[in-house]
């Protein structure tokens, strides 16, 4: 008998394990991106996957693209490679980024360096250009659920270059709303940092309203976008946006350590001197001159040699969502994760867990954060049965759901894996 299947009394009014069983079946029947699910290696598996939104399945096609690459480009090619496409693949994934998930104009994104590096030389470099053109903005802005990547940029670029941090202090089953980022900047703001979905509850920032907020206050705004590139839309040129960063690894599938993406809108790109100059980023390349120039656009944001192999696989998933549209995604996405507080509402809420993220559907990204004390001890015993959530403190236990690779009935299935881990829990903790 499946976990399904055992006999159970569900809360008053709740569904049962039965009718969310047939639920997930007709959800998965409907849905016109279910077939996309067996392109992902792995899917074919009894494996429940909850961690897209760290690091996302790989596409099969990934696979034998990477192949290819080494017997093909690498091994065929040679040292000419670089010339003959290695050295425009950053800026050509760029584009491809642009167009397909990040709402920009060609030009204005680049893929280089980690998501930390990336932000590092963005919010120094804005940093440094609004410090000059205004002695008194001498703030960065940034709240205190932010990733933790970015809290401690921000921390040590406010000392290297004798600034102050303004934390906004939020609340963290949610996150910055337009009163706290009205109340943190003015006059003195240079630059405002903030999470586009927050990495532990899933709130979806309104990030247009907040990018006006900013520069009403004269600030430039940098966003992080790792947990909403590849699951919800954006629009960064219409939005306004300044900066931007995002990963490829979690919803775009670029596999472990595959390198994030940067957008410097095209009104600023001149103006922004980032910190590590390397050759890479020079004007011109093999000059080798005596000193460094910056290139022209956004060449000058890279600095060493781009990592061409781990930029692979990414471009598949690039393909695939320009070919279903983001807006799609999205819809699968806000069905799945609906599904989800369904499901947690009905099982799981007898048992204590709370749902720790915005239950308005506008308001949330694509994951859902369970809260109970027992969430690290359940985490652990999930992973041992093929069940993977991941776990945040405290007490958090995160649903991440990939709408390219994950179906309902994955969902249901894991759903029920996690009342059983948190019954068991319990059980073993009551005196
Ligand atoms: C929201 C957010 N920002 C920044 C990072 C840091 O990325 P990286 O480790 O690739 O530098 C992560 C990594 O998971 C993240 O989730």
């Amino acid at each position: 008998m499946s976990t399904a299947d055992r006999p159970r009394v569900p809360d008053s009014g709740a569904p049962a394990p039965a009718a969310l069983a047939a639920e997930a079946s007709a959800l998965d029947a409907s849905d016109p991106l279910a077939a996309l699910r067996d392109e992902f290696i792995g899917s074919d598996t009894s494996l429940v996957y909850f961690d897209g939104n760290s690091l996302g399945r790989p596409l099969r096609r990934s696979a034998s693209r990477m192949e290819s690459f080494v017997h093909e480009q690498w091994g065929g090619r040679l040292i000419r490679g670089w010339d003959e496409s290695w050295m425009a693949l950053p800026f050509e994934i760029g584009d491809t980024v642009a167009r397909a998930v990040i709402g920009a104009a060609a030009g204005q994104t680049v893929v280089a360096d980690s998501t930390t590096v990336l932000l590092y030389k963005l919010i120094r470099a804005a940093f440094d250009l609004q410090h000059a053109r205004d002695r008194a903005r001498v703030e960065i802005v940034v709240d205190t659920d932010n990733f933790p990547t970015d809290r401690y940029l921000v921390e040590g670029i406010a000392a290297e270059r004798g600034g102050r941090v303004r934390w906004i202090d939020v609340d963290r089953s949610s996150g910055v709303s337009a009163e706290d980022l009205r109340a943190a900047t003015g006059p003195q703001t240079a630059v405002v940092v903030l999470s586009h979905v927050a990495y532990r509850s899933g709130y979806l920032a309104d990030a247009r309203t907040l990018t006006r907020i900013a520069h009403d206050a004269g600030a430039l705004i940098l966003w992080d976008l790792c947990h909403s590139a590849g699951s919800v839309p954006i629009r960064a040129d219409a939005w306004e946006f300044d900066l931007a960063v995002g990963c490829t690894y979690k919803y775009l599938n670029g596999g472990p350590g595959s390198p994030a993406f940067a957008y410097v809108a095209a009104r600023h790109q001149a103006a922004l001197a980032q910190p590590i100059q390397g050759w890479m980023g020079a004007a011109d390349v093999f000059a080798m001159g005596p000193e460094y120039v910056p290139a022209d656009g956004m060449r000058r944001f890279l600095s060493g040699t781009p990592p061409i192999v781990s930029m692979l696989a990414l471009q598949d998933t690039l393909a695939l969502i320009e070919d279903v549209g983001i807006d799609a995604i999205r819809d699968k996405s806000i069905a799945l994760t609906a599904f989800a507080i369904r499901v947690a509402d009905a099982l799981l809420g007898a048992l204590g867990v709370t749902v720790a993220s915005p239950r308005e559907t506008g308001r949330r990204g694509g994951h859902v954060t369970l809260q109970h004390p027992a969430m690290r001890a359940v985490t652990a015993g999930l992973w041992e049965q093929d069940v993977i959530p991941d776990y945040r403190d405290p007490g958090g236990l995160r649903i991440g759901l990939s709408p390219l690779s994950t179906s309902f009935t994955e969902t249901l299935h894991g759903m029920l894996a996690v009342r059983d881990a948190v019954e068991i829990e319990s059980a073993a903790r009551r005196p």
